[in-house]
Formats: C-alpha cells, structure tokens, sequence
C-alpha cells in the first residue's frame, strides 16, 4: 500500500482573524480599569466579544466581570457531531436562514456501533444509519458545511488535526469540544440551539466564567501521563470543581507537555465541569501544527503571541491557584462510576480488595478522542512489544479504537497496529463505538465486571449498557500492560508476570510525539474541501414517515394573553442524586433516533430514582404509579404543565440538548434544583424551561408529587428586574401553603426566551422583524 505525505492545507477558512481580535483586545483594555491584568482565558474570551464597551462598561475590574456578566461572543467556529447534529440542524432549518455565518463542520461518529471490527462494523453502521447520514450531508450541502463522512474519525480529534488554532474561540455539540482546547484555542461544548445561534450570526451568551489556575512545575516521566494529571486533578476537584470556571494551566510544567497531551487534559476537562479549559502557546503547538500541515496557521500564532494575545499577562489574577508538580504524580485509575473516584495505581491493589470486587479484568479498550493520539499509541505499541517479547498475549478482548483516518492511517504505516495485533489487539472503526455505548458487547450480559477504559467518562452503563460493569477510566498505557495480567491487582510498574521463561516486569514505555516521516492522510477520499460553498437548492432528505428524523415543531410560549406567571403546574417527582444528561435522556439504543423527538422522548429520566419511594423510572400522578414518560405524557394529554425538583448539579455530563428538549416536548415548565450543571442549565433556558435553584437546598423535601406550584415574582423578571427573585409557592394535598424562596441565573437574553418560549421563537422573531 501507498502511503501520501500529508501536504500543506488550505489554511484561509482555519486561520483565526488575529489582527481583528488584537483590535477587540485593545478596546477591552480600554475600557477595563488601567493595568487590569487579563488570564489567557479573558484575553481569547474578551477579543471575541461583539461589543466590549457595552459589555464590560462601568467594570471595576475584572473580579466584577466574573461569574457576574453575560458576554456576548462572536465564536469563530461551530463542529458538530452526527447525533446532536441532527437536532442542532432540525433547530437551524427552522430559522430559514440561507447558509451558516462561520465555519461549521459535522462529524459521523456517534453512531457507528462496534461489534467485530473496523470494516464490516463501517459497513453496517452506515446501512443501519442510512437516512440520518443522508440527512446530514444533504443539509451540509444546502448550508456549505463541511461534512466528514462516517469512518473519518471522532469529532474532537479531526478538530485537533485540522481546525484548532491558537487563540481560537470555537463552540461544539458536544461536551468533549473542550479537548480543541489543547491547540491553545477556547473550545466550549455547548447544546444545538447555542451552536444554531453562532450559525445563524446571533452573540452567543456566556456568563463570564471564573478562571481556576492551575500551575504545573516539575516534569512527567516513565509511567505517568498527562491522562493521569487530569485523573488526579479530578480527584480534588470533583465533578462539580470547575462549574462556572475555565482551568487555566501555567508554569513550566506546561511547556513540557506534548499539544496532544494538553488536548486528553483539556478533554477531560469536562468531567469537572469546567467551561474548558487554556494553555498558554508552546513549542509542542507549533510542532503539531506544522506536521498536522498547517504551517500558515503556526505563522500566524507566532505573530499574535509576539503580540502577547497567546498567554496571560504577567500576574494575572486567579480565583483559585492549585499547584501540581509533575514529577511526584503518579499513574491514577478513576471510577467506578464516576470520574472523580481517583486512586493512585499504588494503592489500586488494596483499593478492589477493600471492596471486595472480583480481581478479574474483563476487557481492555484504549483509544477514542481522549486517548488515541500519535504519542499514545507509540507509547501503547512499546509496551505491546516488550509483551510479544516475553511470550505474552492479552488475556482479555483487547479494542483499540483511532481518533481519525490520520491516526488509523499512520499507525499502520509505522507497523503499530500490526504491533498491537500482534498481542491480541482489535481495531475498531475511527469512531466513538464503545465510548458512548456503541458497543455490542456478547459476555457480561448484567453482570457484575471490571474494564479498564482510557476513555473520559464511566457513568453506570456508558459502555455497554449493563448498570453493573465498573468502568475504571487511566492512561492508556496502564488499560494495556493491565491486559496481559487479566486482572485489576497488577502494578505494572511493580509486579512480574510469570512468562515461561521466568517473571517478566514492564519497561516505563516511550513514544513519540509525531511521526519522524510525518503524517500520512490515509483515505484522502475522507476529507471534505474546506470551507464549500452553499449549494441553496439542495433539498434536504427526510422522509415523511421516517422514526429517525422529523421536523421539527416550535414549541408555544406560556406566557400568551398578557400572562406574566407561569401557569400552576404539577410537581411530577423529586428527582434523588446524580442525574447526568445520560439519566434525563440515555444514549446507547436511543442514540438513533436523536432526530426524532417524539420517540427519543420515550428515554425521558428512565433510569432516574424517585426521592419518594426510591424507586428507578417510577413516578405518580392521580390515576396511580407509571413510568416516568408515561406519567410526563399523561400530563401533555391532559394539558397541565408540570414541573421537577431535582438535587445537586443536575444535568452534568454531556452536552445533550434533548435532556432539555424532551422534558420541555412533554410539557415540562420548570426545573427547581439544589444546582445545576451550566450546559444543562443553559440548555433548559434555550428551551423555554425556566431553571431556579432553591434559596436553601434543605427546602428540597418540601415539595411532593402532585404538589401544585405556582411563581411569585416571575413578572418581575420578565419585566427586566434581574435582580428579581421567583418565590414558590405550594400547596399540598392537605390544602396546606409553603412559600419557597429560589435564585436565578437568567441574562435578559435568556429572560426572553422564557418569555418567549424558546430561543429558537426569539430568534425566528427577529429575523421576522
Ligand atoms: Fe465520542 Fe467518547 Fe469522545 S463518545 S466524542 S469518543 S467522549
């Protein structure tokens, strides 16, 4: 087989407009207090701003920005994954607009399920999946998008080899865009309708986050990885450390780490909840820019970092300083079950025995957006190597799955993947598969069992659908010499393995930033032309009668004959604990019909716990116990808006917008929460829900099912008081009143898409006008 060299891009439509965003950066300093030092964070976030005088006027200085205004951006770029896409361009169809106002890509990945392997998986995710994909191109052509077909790879690492830049600010459907981030840029995952308001040229909102710092000193070595920096920081920080923050990272430790180490650290980010997370331009950026063929664009950030746009002015001011040093971390295992249950591999060991789990390894998966970079594999096929030496296979299945084209491409070129083969391995379709639940898992069926994963989240049945296997997220070095012992007791950096010729003990493994004889593209058939041109008369492909897409219909504003309360609506439950985006709207089967809302609704809160009974997917309402959806469609039925009490953090996860679609299509009105998870909680906004958070958590028991609720103060707000508060006020079935007090979070753009019903009604209104 030939392999091409990779040349040089096209790089116009990648290049970020430096010279306008330094303008912009001068204005903000303008009218910021004199010698406000700015993070590298406000400087990306600042220079995007449509208008900073009316945003930042008056400020005393940047403690009064952060966490207290609504920035209004112009992001540069919007990339799309196949299945928020769909919805996102449902949403975008209904604006009537002509073409998309930046940049935009969609990537088919999502929904290619793994099953025995890359080719014949390809082919049958593609015939499975023929009208979402036919749907998704037709629409790409209509609007100029930039459409990567299913098999070219897994949005974020495409992103990282062909649109990230330095200094960028770019928005993603999916919660992962952060990973962009490791290019230097601002990358935010975001709902459809934040990314349909960047398509369609409308200021995207922010609140302007806080900005966490996190200074790295000392340097990575042998075992340790950046994985293992995040897996670690996740520990401290916990799922709920970085809401409402970007982590800003600094120090010498930054400069040392590879562009794709930054992009798993940046990734990860999101498993804290930060917005995303900032690297200041290094040496390790321009090199991956250069071998990822885009040379301009490496030009161009060297003479916006001479300019100082590219890192923080010297003693910027964090809101948090953490300080890691490299060179004492060590390798982590997180989970189960969530992503901030971090163990060192020291005492990993001890740690499955105090909870008497099964010392059994199941399977071993290494690759997917966080984890399969040039450098990972590298350092995977060293170790798979010193294996095959000893005489050792993997004792359990082995998948590898490539971020791209350009990853599969070149790691079979330099003999890697035949390396990995070697010991067992199999490699899957360059797509997400068992990331996300793509996984045709035969063994295992409701079992309790261990996999070791260097995937980024491990929520309860993320993989493969069964509550009971315990996903422990680590590097991808530790999933693999971990495989060769088949169990989770193994200290690859301590322990032996008996061989047949005596104990064999691991090697640190190495590897290699990029490749010596650079990047091959692999299938250049894969690659969309940049930036195409509209092609208006196309016609987009859906079927009338389809159950995987259908048009969308506006939803209708509660706010109709001069009404400035919410109607009274039913408590439907008290939602207890953790509910992610997987809990309101699960992935895995349902994925398919991402585009069709009245069936993917079906999924809503499935495998939520009622606080009154504990049950899971249980609610009640007058005519006795159901499952959540079918109570939520009783209601719609019977025309009475309802609403959820939920605890901390609701909505953490992904970026899924239909957990705030399907609620609100079932006749949801309002969410009252312990707290939320910023998407989520802009999401439902978008949605015309309207999000409070309880005054006292503790009043989190005082409603109950089939309480009725009403607001008092709403008008107030809708009227342009933000500093107005909502007061809950319930009555119970005894007929007895409780008076709740609750906060806010609502910008006077997000007051009118409540008032409006959506965001959506909000723009369509505009543009009518
Ligand atoms: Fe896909 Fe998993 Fe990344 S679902 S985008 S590989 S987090």
């Amino acid at each position: 087989r030939q392999y091409d060299a990779l040349q040089e891009k096209d790089c116009s439509s990648i290049t970020p407009p430096y010279s306008k965003l330094l303008d912009t950066l001068d204005k903000v300093r303008e009218v910021l207090p004199r010698n406000s030092k700015l993070t590298l964070a406000e400087k990306i976030l600042y220079a995007h701003l449509r208008n900073p005088e009316e945003c930042l006027a008056g400020s005393k200085g940047l403690a009064d920005v952060r966490g207290q205004r609504y920035l209004k951006l112009r992001p540069d770029r919007v990339a799309m994954q196949d299945a928020s896409a769909q919805m996102a361009l449902l949403q975008f169809m209904t604006c009537g607009l002509p073409t998309c106002a930046v940049p935009t890509s969609i990537h088919c990945d999502h929904l290619i399920r793994a099953e025995t392997g890359a080719e014949a998986d390809l082919t049958r995710s593609i015939n499975q999946n023929k009208e979402v994909f036919d749907f998704l191109e037709s629409a790409s052509q209509k609007y100029g998008i930039e459409f990567w077909r299913p098999g070219s790879g897994i949005i974020h690492s495409i992103v990282l080899e062909n649109y990230s830049a330095p200094g960028l600010l770019m928005l993603g459907t999916d919660s992962h865009t952060p990973n962009a981030s490791g290019l230097g840029g601002l990358a935010i995952g975001v709902g459809g309708a934040d990314a349909v308001d960047a398509m369609a040229d409308i200021p995207w909102s922010l609140k302007a986050p806080q900005v966490l710092g996190v200074k790295l000193t000392g340097q990575l070595s042998g075992w340790a990885t950046p994985k293992d920096l995040i897996l670690h920081l996740a520990g401290k920080l916990t799922v709920r450390g970085g809401t409402g923050r970007i982590i800003e990272y600094f120090g010498p430790g930054v400069e040392n780490q590879s562009c794709t180490g930054l992009a798993t650290i940046a990734n990860m980010g999101a498993e804290v909840g930060a917005t995303t997370s900032a690297f200041p331009y290094t040496a390790s950026m321009k090199s991956y820019l250069e071998a990822t063929g885009r040379a301009p664009v490496a030009r161009a950030a060297d003479y916006a970092a001479a300019q100082g746009y590219l890192a923080a002015d010297e003693g910027a001011e964090y809101d948090q300083v953490i300080e890691i040093n490299l060179s004492e971390l060590e390798p982590h295992l997180n989970g189960p079950f969530t992503p901030d249950l971090a163990t060192p591999l020291s005492k990993f060991k001890d740690f499955v025995k105090e909870n008497g789990w099964k010392d059994d390894l199941t399977s071993a998966l290494i690759g997917s957006c966080t984890n399969s970079s040039y450098e990972d594999m590298t350092r995977v096929a060293s170790i798979a190597e010193q294996a095959k030496a000893a005489g050792l296979q993997s004792k359990v299945p082995f998948l590898v799955t490539p971020g791209s084209e350009l990853i599969r491409a070149t790691i079979e070129r330099d003999g890697l993947q035949e390396t990995l083969e070697g010991v067992g391995a199999t490699v899957l379709a360059n797509a997400c598969g068992p990331c996300i639940g793509q996984w045709n898992r035969n063994e295992k069926l409701g079992e309790e069992n261990a996999i070791l994963t260097s995937f980024n989240r491990n929520f309860k049945a993320r993989n493969d659908g069964n509550l009971k296997t315990m996903n422990f997220l680590t590097s991808p070095e530790i999933v693999t010499a971990m495989s060769f012992a088949g169990n989770l007791s193994f200290n690859p950096m301590t322990d032996s393995l008996d061989t047949p010729n005596g104990p064999f003990k691991f090697s640190p493994p190495s590897g290699q930033r990029v490749p010596d004889k650079g990047f091959t593209p692999g299938d250049l058939s894969f690659s969309p032309s940049p930036n195409p041109a509209p092609v208006p008369e196309t016609e987009i492909a859906i079927s009338p009668d389809s159950q995987r897409l259908e048009i969308l219909e506006p939803f209708g504003s509660a706010f109709s004959n001069g009404q400035r309360e919410l109607p009274k609506m039913k408590c439907l439950m008290r939602v207890r604990g953790k509910c992610t985006t997987d809990h309101i709207s699960a992935a895995g089967p349902w994925l398919k019909f991402k585009g069709h809302l009245s069936n993917i609704s079906e999924n809503t809160l499935i495998t939520a716990v009622n606080d009154e009974g504990g049950e899971v997917n249980v609610a009640f309402d007058a005519e006795g116990k159901d499952t959540i959806p079918n109570i939520m469609k009783r209601q719609k039925a019977a025309g009475q808006p309802w609403m959820l009490v939920v605890d901390q953090n609701y909505g953490e996860g992904s970026a899924r917008e239909h957990a705030a679609l399907q609620p609100r299509f079932y006749g949801g009105a309002m969410i009252v929460a312990r707290s939320f998870a910023r998407i989520h909680e802009t999401n439902l906004k978008k949605q015309g829900i309207l999000p409070l958070w309880f005054a006292n958590e503790a009043d989190y028991s005082k409603i109950s099912a089939m309480d009725d609720v009403e607001t008092v103060g709403l008008a107030n707000i809708l009227k342009g008081d933000l500093n107005a508060q909502v007061t809950l006020r319930v009555t119970k079935s005894s007929g007895e009143t409780v008076e709740i007090p609750t906060k806010h979070t609502l910008s006077s753009d997000q007051v009118d898409w409540i008032a409006s019903g959506s965001a959506l009604n909000s723009i369509r209104a505009k543009f009518a006008n």
